[in-house]
């Protein structure tokens, strides 16, 4: 409460991004955890996202609950049938609700845009990949990750990724040993910003993903404040939008 007194939205925005280095930060109010938190959150990402995209993009995402609340929200009259909308990363084990794969498709018809699609487990090992990489589907969306103008992407706790992702113990072992913090398009981080552990599955590589024209972050306040400082610290011209709760750990940490 004492910093919410201290700071305005935008006073605490650009806090958080000379404390971060980063392009631009956005602040949605309150907390994840208080009513309606998530649903603000939501609706600053979605209307920030309507803003800044037009035809001819080609938009990648990822999966999780809150780019899928994001998703949720965006109410469009425009039709922008030549925007594509591209997964970045085959989907999931588990939980089909929030993949990625079925998020294009939602954000698609939100948008009445194309879609490309990876019709494949997230959990191949590296000797079916590459013979997968090769069929012309697959071919095709990787060709379109290659070519991205945005990027929205989820961030989360390494550890509870990898508890969601099911990695096995020395995966998670290897985590912790080398103090990996964050989780973003399927690689794990440490604060600074180094890559700890790769994802085995198809989709954006760390180089691609440092290639897109243009990258938005969202993030709640769910324990991520140190994964965001992570994935600050490997790409500053990104924008961020996270709750007030977050901004205020992400200063008593820094
Ligand atoms: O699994 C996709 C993903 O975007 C991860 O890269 C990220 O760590 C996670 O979802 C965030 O999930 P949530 O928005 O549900 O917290």
């Amino acid at each position: 409460d004492f910093i919410k007194h201290l700071y305005s939205h935008e006073e605490l925005s650009n806090k958080i991004k000379n404390l971060l280095g980063i392009k631009k930060v956005i602040i949605s109010n309150g907390s994840i955890y208080e009513s309606n938190g998530r649903l603000e959150l939501a609706k600053v990402s979605s209307n920030y996202f309507l803003k800044n995209i037009k035809n001819n993009m080609i938009i990648g995402i990822t999966g999780g609950s809150t780019i899928g609340q994001t998703i949720e929200n965006i109410q469009t009259n425009k039709s922008f049938s030549n925007i594509v909308v591209v997964p970045v990363r085959g989907s999931l084990m588990g939980s089909v609700k929030n993949q990625a794969n079925i998020l294009a498709v939602k954000l698609a018809e939100k948008l009445n845009s194309k879609y490309a699609n990876f019709y494949l487990p997230d959990d191949f090992d590296l000797d079916n990949l590459k013979d997968i990489s090769k069929l012309p589907e697959v071919q095709k969306t990787l060709d379109l990750i290659n070519h991205l103008d945005l990027l929205v992407f989820g961030i989360g706790d390494a550890l509870k990724m990898a508890n969601r992702r099911l990695l096995s113990e020395d995966e998670k072992e290897l985590l912790i040993e080398n103090n990996a913090v964050a989780e973003a398009f399927g690689n794990y981080f440490d604060i600074n910003g180094n890559i700890v552990l790769k994802s085995k599955s198809i989709g954006i590589s760390l180089e691609q993903f440092l290639n897109v024209k243009d990258v938005i972050a969202i993030a709640g306040d769910d324990e991520k404040e140190k994964a965001i400082i992570a994935i600050s610290e490997v790409r500053k011209d990104i924008t961020l939008i996270i709750t007030e709760e977050c901004a205020k750990k992400i200063i008593e940490l820094k």
